[in-house]
């Protein structure tokens, strides 16, 4: 018998429509993984999404509570989608190089503690770039600032708002974040080196 594909939790705070592209990755055979749970803030609108797929929807309390779940079932690895919370040591210890996230904007810019979300899209705007896009990034301690994995590049348009260019960018999130998974876990892409 074959081995079962690689385990993964998503974790959410939102909507979930990232969580949704990883699904859909997966029933199409792009991603070879499974998810065996979503982990999210009880009101997130992702729970009801979770739910109708029959995946478990768990609430840990805390960075210990949080660890003991993705272990007792079997995690292997953690995919923030929309997550708005830090991410603590335990669990990093327990998941090196593991944790994954996907970020609205060309990672260093426009990332850190308070960039979620439209408030990216309109620093975006605000600053007058010509580009943004979509970084996938290996999470550490520091909000948005491990390393980056992968980007994919959106032009900014004239007369775009926080809107228009949040759907563009999403657009791209969702096409970009399961495959940088799927070559993970395939280990066709290989962390860089850093210390945590
Ligand atoms: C996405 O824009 C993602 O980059 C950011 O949070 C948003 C989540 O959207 N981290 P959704 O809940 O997956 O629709």
């Amino acid at each position: 018998m074959s081995a079962p594909p690689p385990s993964l939790a998503v974790l959410v705070s939102g909507r979930g429509s990232n969580l949704q592209a990883i699904l859909a990755a997966i029933r199409e055979q792009r991603l070879p993984a499974r998810v065996v749970a979503v982990i999210g803030d009880r009101a997130a609108p992702a729970r009801d999404l979770a739910r109708a797929e029959g995946i478990p929807f768990l609430s840990p309390g805390g960075d210990e509570e949080l660890c003991a779940a993705l272990r007792e079932r079997g995690v292997q690895w953690v995919a923030l989608a929309g997550y708005l919370h830090r991410i603590g040591p335990r669990v990093l210890a327990a998941y090196p190089n593991r944790v994954l996230n996907i970020h609205p904007s060309l990672l260093p810019a426009f990332g850190g503690q308070g960039m979620y979300g439209q408030r990216v899209h309109r620093a975006v705007l605000a600053a007058g770039v010509r580009e943004t896009g979509a970084s996938v990034h290996i999470v550490t301690e520091d909000y948005d600032q491990g390393p980056v994995l992968a980007r994919e590049r959106v032009a900014v348009l004239p007369g775009d708002s926080p809107e228009s260019l949040a759907a563009r960018v999403l657009a791209v999130e969702h096409r970009l974040y399961p495959d940088t998974l799927a070559r993970l876990v395939r280990g066709e892409l290989r962390p860089p080196p850093w210390q945590s």
